[in-house]
């Protein structure tokens, strides 16, 4: 007889790479703050009242009023993406100053699978991936499935050199593979990489000979100043042409349309595509066929008034936490000032540390944020967090803010 004892015993049976995928703390910590009265600025998701709801109903209803579309729809499909949505993903592009055409495009569901597949396509174990600190813990937590080592990336105030990058890789006996960032409005800074950074990037990339991953997922979020070129447009312009280039851009709707029907897509060399398309065969053969239908539809009718929409909802809300922090918090405490995107970074003075502090906010103050280390692919970022404006009234803004102000003064 088999004891329960017996069967228990997984950790052993996991291969060596899920050594590396943990439940984060934080998570597990945010999973206790749907208890109603707390102010939580931890959540980075849209606001669910900006979800195009009626639309969304008519563009179902459309597609499966009709007997064609719907066989279709509830089909099986391309790996590639629907084709219509590849052709908007083309305008699209175009506007942001990419030249592309659709056999530049694979569709994902959402750009979380883009940035696992691009682990997948692109790190053994032991390659190095070039991080900004802190980065997207999302894609921290793709690519740590493929057993990268990670190095440093500072586009803004100075990167290494070439040789300094390639060296310590070398020392890991293995190779520099690619730089990711976030150049606009990112997770979980706020910040944007100027134009400046952007070409320093790509010269560096250029010296490695490594393609940049670039993560646009809130590009669309501005609140002031002029739209900077995709990374991807500056080096298509200097290469000539997408199919010269290295660069890979990772775009998405959940931010502007709705995260739920989970679609974003990859812009790459054709080359780089039709490997990625047998990536996404292996993977899940197609994204849903009828969410890329409905998701077109929404493009074609509703995207643009989406963007306006969601400029002005999230322009107030970071404009009152700005507001806020500015009445409130006390000397030694620092943040950033986003120009768009759903959060502000706020560094605590030096030997406070953010996880105690939210659970001091959670219990004396009802208020929540997300501690930033996670966000560090090594142990630092201990004093600072994350805040989101995104699903707080302005009201409960200002309140949370002065109660969090009050833990620190
Ligand atoms: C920087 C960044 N990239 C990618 C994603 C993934 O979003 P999705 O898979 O919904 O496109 C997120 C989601 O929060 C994000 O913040």
């Amino acid at each position: 007889v088999t004891s329960h004892a017996q069967l228990a015993g997984w950790e052993p049976r996991y291969a060596a790479r899920a050594e590396r995928m943990r439940a984060s703390e934080i998570r597990e910590l945010l999973k206790l703050l749907e208890q109603p009265g707390i102010i939580s600025f931890a959540g980075g998701i849209p606001d669910p009242a900006l979800f195009p709801v009626a639309e969304a109903r008519a563009a179902y209803a459309a597609v499966l009023a009709d007997a064609a579309m719907a066989g279709g729809g509830l089909q099986y499909s391309v790996s590639e993406g629907y084709l219509p949505l590849r052709q908007w993903i083309v305008r699209h592009m175009g506007d942001l100053g990419v030249a592309c055409e659709e056999d530049n495009i694979v569709v994902t569901s959402g750009s979380q699978q883009a940035l696992d597949f691009l682990g997948r396509l692109l790190l053994s174990p032991g390659d190095t991936a070039l991080v900004t600190a802190p980065t997207y813990l999302g894609a921290l937590q793709a690519f740590s499935a493929y057993e990268p080592r990670y190095d440093e990336l500072r586009p803004e105030d100075g990167n290494r050199t070439p040789q300094s990058y390639a060296q310590a890789a070398a020392a890991a006996a293995a190779r520099v593979k690619f730089a990711y960032v976030v150049p606009s409005y990112a997770n979980p800074t706020g910040e944007t990489l100027s134009l400046a950074a952007r070409e320093r990037l790509l010269d560096l990339a250029a010296e490695l000979d490594i393609p940049v991953v670039e993560d646009a997922a809130y590009a669309a979020l501005r609140f002031e100043g002029d739209a900077l070129p995709p990374i991807m447009a500056l080096e298509v312009a200097r290469r000539g042409g997408i199919d010269n280039a290295r660069s890979i851009y990772c775009g998405t709707f959940s931010k502007v349309l709705s995260p739920g029907l989970r679609v974003g897509w990859i812009v790459a060399p054709q080359a780089m595509i039709r490997r990625l398309v047998l990536v996404k065969q292996a993977s899940d053969l197609n994204n849903s066929t009828i969410n890329q239908m409905v998701m077109h539809r929404l493009a074609e009718t509703a995207y643009d008034a989406q963007v306006d929409r969601a400029r002005a909802h999230y322009r107030c809300r970071r404009d009152a936490m700005l507001a806020a922090l500015k009445t409130h918090m006390p000397e030694g405490v620092t943040w950033t000032r986003p120009g768009g995107g759903l959060f502000v970074w706020l560094c605590l003075p030096d030997g406070m540390d953010g996880a105690s502090l939210l659970d001091r906010a959670v219990k004396e103050a009802g208020v929540a944020f997300v501690p930033g280390a996670a966000f560090f692919h090594d142990d630092r970022g201990r004093n600072t967090l994350r805040l989101s404006y995104s699903l707080a009234t302005e009201a409960e803004i200002a309140e949370g803010i002065a109660r969090l102000a009050k833990l620190l003064t």
